[in-house]
């Protein structure tokens, strides 16, 4: 592991620690938003009736419960799974660690976009793969892109194992891949037998505009097998109780399971319970409603504020995101954001400089802002300061 640095982001966490720094770093869901009075009762009441399954070990798999209630929360999305096709993990960062650790041997290639979730990146990194990198664009990853890469990949006998995507509001960028790009990104995987692993922690996030199919349900109704689901319910309930889910064909979901055996064995009963009372006992429905009006009420204040603080000749540029708690910020080239969070963080704001979103040779001029934890007031404060940071740094 000598070469392994862990997150590049973990120390910027320090920053956090300042209770008069706003921060738009971590990807923290609103409490606000945390159903915490049917969370207790829920708990409650599992506690009196089935405390001891709670204490004991439990199928490595998951909950059939639970289980159940996924297959439930998937239907609503036009997918259709059995409980073959499935396992509960201990949350998104796990079940990406499963994908990983399944796939890819060392010096093996993985396709990303750039940038792509530093999250994803660093459980890549822990099995030594060649990370291969293509430029994302406004309506999604670069296909062609892909192809192109896979293929000369192939001609110095680099196997790609798996191209991985966040199509819904991307994090970072808030990007959405377009139906046509899904289309394509689907028939490139046909094309080079190369399996997709589609990451969906913010698909019902959505503020504006038709929800689009996930790449799993359009690749269910064709050929079936080629799409690898990693979700969580992280950000649909809340992140502390770590447990999510991964959806795939049934020789790939047991393997999975079999590596589960190995690191952490079962996610525990008692975060599984209270998911699934999440799932089919704290009306949904209205909860998801009620984040989307919440969530999107705090992307206008912030891109107003922006448009405000930022004008045109300014040369600060910004993604609008349809939905997801993140956008990204494009500087001018020879502005390094890096140095620009050092101010930042003196004027009291924090962010995530955009080069942790890279597998290599990150640009310098971008960055990340996170705006599902601050509330309305201080995100509008948070641009004043960021703007009042950027002179200093262009001033210097
Ligand atoms: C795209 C993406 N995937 C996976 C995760 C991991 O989420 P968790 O491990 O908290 O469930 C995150 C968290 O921010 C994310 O943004």
């Amino acid at each position: 592991m000598h070469s392994f640095k862990g997150h590049s982001m973990g120390n910027l966490f320090d920053y956090l620690k300042d209770p008069g720094i706003i921060s738009l770093a971590g990807g923290l869901p609103s409490p606000d938003m945390f159903p915490r009075q049917a969370f207790r009762l829920a708990s409650r009441k599992r506690l009196k009736s089935d405390i001891d399954r709670i204490m004991q070990y439990r199928p490595i798999r998951g909950e059939p419960e639970l289980m159940e209630a996924i297959q439930e929360f998937l239907r609503r999305d036009g997918i259709s799974v059995t409980e073959e096709n499935m396992i509960v993990t201990s949350s998104g960062q796990h079940g990406l660690d499963l994908a990983s650790r399944l796939f890819l041997d060392p010096g093996d290639a993985v396709l990303v976009d750039r940038p792509t979730f530093s999250g994803a990146l660093i459980a890549f990194q822990l099995q030594n793969p060649r990370i291969a990198g293509s430029e994302i664009q406004e309506d999604g990853s670069d296909v062609d892109g892909f192809r192109d890469q896979i293929k000369k990949l192939k001609d110095i006998g680099v196997r790609s194992k798996f191209i991985y995507v966040v199509p819904d509001f991307q994090n970072p960028s808030g990007i959405t891949m377009s139906i046509k790009k899904r289309r394509a990104l689907l028939d490139l995987s046909y094309e080079t037998h190369t399996p997709i692993v589609e990451d969906s922690p913010y698909r019902d996030f959505r503020y504006a505009g038709e929800p689009l199919p996930s790449l799993y349900s359009m690749d269910q109704q064709e050929r079936g097998g080629h799409v690898i689901g990693v979700y969580t319910f992280s950000k649909l309930f809340c992140p502390g109780i770590r447990v999510g889910f991964n959806i795939g064909p049934p020789d790939v979901i047991r393997k999975m399971v079999e590596i589960k055996e190995g690191d952490i064995f079962n996610t525990p009963k008692y975060n599984q319970d209270m998911c699934a009372a999440f799932l089919t006992e704290m009306d949904l429905e209205r909860h998801i409603e009620q984040c989307r009006r919440y969530y999107s009420r705090k992307l206008t204040a912030f891109t107003e504020a922006m448009k405000r603080c930022f004008p045109p000749e300014s040369g600060i540029r910004w993604t609008e995101p349809d939905g997801g708690l993140f956008l990204w910020v494009t500087a001018p080239e020879q502005v390094d954001t890096m140095q620009w969070l050092h101010r930042a963080v003196k004027r009291k704001v924090a962010f995530v400089p955009g080069s942790v979103f890279y597998g290599n040779n990150p640009p310098n001029n971008h960055f990340r802002v996170n705006f599902s934890y601050a509330s309305r007031e201080e995100l509008t404060e948070a641009v004043d300061r960021l703007a009042l940071s950027f002179r200093e740094q262009t001033c210097r």
